[in-house]
């Protein structure tokens, strides 16, 4: 049986390639993530597809902009049904509740369940010298705390955070908070291009609600068989 937690990366860019691949999955994932590569390639028939086919769906297209121009838009990528959808908590707290209010009133237009929105704190390709050239007044680690506090005000359902920042941030925005962490690595995986990585049981420990796993799914020889795994592995967790 699938479990929601885990999220499995669908980055391909197009709609064939990206359906041999759930269909390869079939029910032992129940949650993929659409990210800009496939969004940008095949558009929201991506999307559709995997709801047709009953999946949980994560769109993941990093939403930066005026705080108008984001609700309108998370206004029409909440007609698309997505489950999760993300926007960048530095575009502040104006465009973050322009966000919540948008899917919160569409949702309710459409009768349709609220999707959940998630804040990117600070991108964990960003180290101590990107963010001194581009001006950060605090350091990287408080500034991501700073920001999953400003998300939670604002109304965004959670964040997007590296599994080093999840239980901080777990201890700070309580139970119901919702923590996706990328950079996961099971332990049968290679780690690609992932410098710092946690295994799946240990960024659910650390207070990750769901984990986005790529490679070592989609790139195993058997992929049903790397998902059958990573379930032992999180096994009463
Ligand atoms: O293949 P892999 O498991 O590394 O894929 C992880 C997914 O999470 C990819 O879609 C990648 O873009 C995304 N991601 C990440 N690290 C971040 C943010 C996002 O790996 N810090």
């Amino acid at each position: 049986m699938a479990d929601n937690r885990i999220i499995t990366a669908l980055d391909v860019h197009s709609l064939d390639d990206m359906k041999k691949l759930v269909e390869s999955l079939g029910d032992s994932v129940s949650f993929y993530k659409v990210g800009m590569e496939l969004f940008y390639s095949a558009g929201p028939d991506a999307v559709r597809y995997l709801k047709d086919q009953g999946k949980h769906v994560f769109l993941d297209l990093k939403v930066h902009d005026i705080p108008n121009t984001v609700g309108q838009s998370i206004r029409a990528l909440t007609r698309l049904g997505a489950d999760l959808m993300t926007l960048h908590g530095t575009g502040g707290r104006a465009m973050m509740e322009a966000a919540a209010e948008a899917v919160r009133n569409e949702a309710e237009k459409l009768g349709i369940e609220r999707p959940r929105l998630l804040a990117v704190t600070v991108l964990t390709s960003i180290d101590e010298a990107c963010w001194e050239e581009i001006g950060g007044k605090y350091e990287i680690a408080e500034t991501v705390l700073r920001l999953a506090k400003l998300a939670k005000e604002a109304g965004i359902d959670g964040t997007v955070s590296s599994p080093y920042e999840a239980k901080a941030i777990r201890e700070m925005n309580g139970s119901d908070f919702l923590i996706v962490t990328p950079g996961i690595r099971p332990s049968f995986a290679v780690a690609n291009d992932q410098k710092r990585f946690t295994m799946p049981r240990q960024a659910l420990q650390d207070g990750a609600s769901h984990l986005v796993i790529g490679r070592p799914i989609t790139k195993a020889d058997e992929p049903r068989d790397a998902v059958r795994k990573i379930l032992e592995e999180i096994q009463g967790v």
